[in-house]
């Protein structure tokens, strides 16, 4: 099979799952994006790459040129802080579904069980996505209260391979998340919000199975699985030291096929010329 040919827009096949993940990143309806229809069986029969440079944001998420900063753990006392907790981690996640229905519009050879794989976890993320929801409104706030940045979106375009995406996606971020999911969890304890903090970890739970999906597949397309060939997949410029957090959580990380060699050395790992 030769190059699938890249294309910037449509027309997608409809009633297959191309149209349907095409529609996901395209609504700006909030409830058809955070809660869309079932999806349908069949791929499209005609292999065309899409890659959508940029997702449609539903009113009222107004977009913020800076990153959203985390609150500080002291802060979480406030019901106000931890509604833009939530919310922050909402919009982690409705990218993150985004992401996965444009890797399955920009990899459209790629193996089938894989390709179900990405649409099973979509639909994980917006299930994600509804949860924080809830939580936000338990807090009294509502989605779209505070401002959002897509700074996951801005990190995909470099990704050429379904190797790349596994490494940057699955072992990269939400590998990542193990880590920064744990710490929240444990913040949100000490701030007295056990629903939250019991949400937190519900989504790690998942998240454990999606790095484990990308592990899986990453030994399948690089033909092994190390730290080094992990890192030599990673679209530049980004590097492990943006994908963990501190502490790394060992066992979630272990739970999902991750070996001692490799968290230790994701553990250790320094940027070539650090120290400044
Ligand atoms: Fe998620
Ligand atoms: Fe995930």
């Amino acid at each position: 099979m030769g190059e699938p040919q890249t294309v910037e827009a449509g027309p997608v096949q409809v009633g297959t799952v191309e149209a349907w993940a095409w529609e996901l990143i395209h609504t700006a309806e909030a409830e058809r994006k955070l809660n869309p229809d079932e999806p349908p069986e069949g791929f499209e029969e005609t292999p065309v790459a899409r890659r959508p440079a940029a997702p449609s944001r539903p009113w009222p998420l107004r977009a913020r040129a800076r990153a959203e900063k985390s609150p500080r753990p002291g802060a979480l006392l406030r019901p106000e802080s931890r509604a833009r907790l939530m919310h922050l981690f909402l919009h982690h996640e409705l990218q993150a579904a985004e992401i996965f229905a444009w890797a399955l519009l920009a990899f459209p050879d790629a193996p089938a069980a894989f390709r179900r794989g990405l649409l099973g976890i979509c639909r994980d993320e917006l299930r994600h996505a509804r949860m924080y929801r809830g939580q936000v409104e338990r807090l009294g706030a509502r989605w779209g209260d505070f401002e959002v940045r897509d700074w996951f979106w801005e990190r995909f375009a470099a990704c050429r391979t379904p190797l790349e995406f596994v490494a940057l996606m699955g072992l990269g971020f939400e590998g990542g998340n193990l880590d920064h999911g744990a710490l929240w969890a444990e913040r949100l304890r000490a701030a007295g919000d056990e629903e939250a903090a019991r949400c937190v970890d519900a989504v790690g739970e998942d998240e454990v199975e999606h790095v484990a999906f990308a592990r899986r597949w990453f030994e399948r397309f690089a033909g092994g699985f190390d730290f080094d060939r992990w890192r030599a997949a990673l679209p530049p410029p980004l590097t492990p030291s943006v994908l963990r957090g501190r502490p790394i959580a060992s066992a979630a990380r272990a739970r999902a096929g991750l070996d001692e060699d490799f968290i230790a050395r994701l553990e250790a790992w320094e940027p070539p010329g650090s120290g400044c």
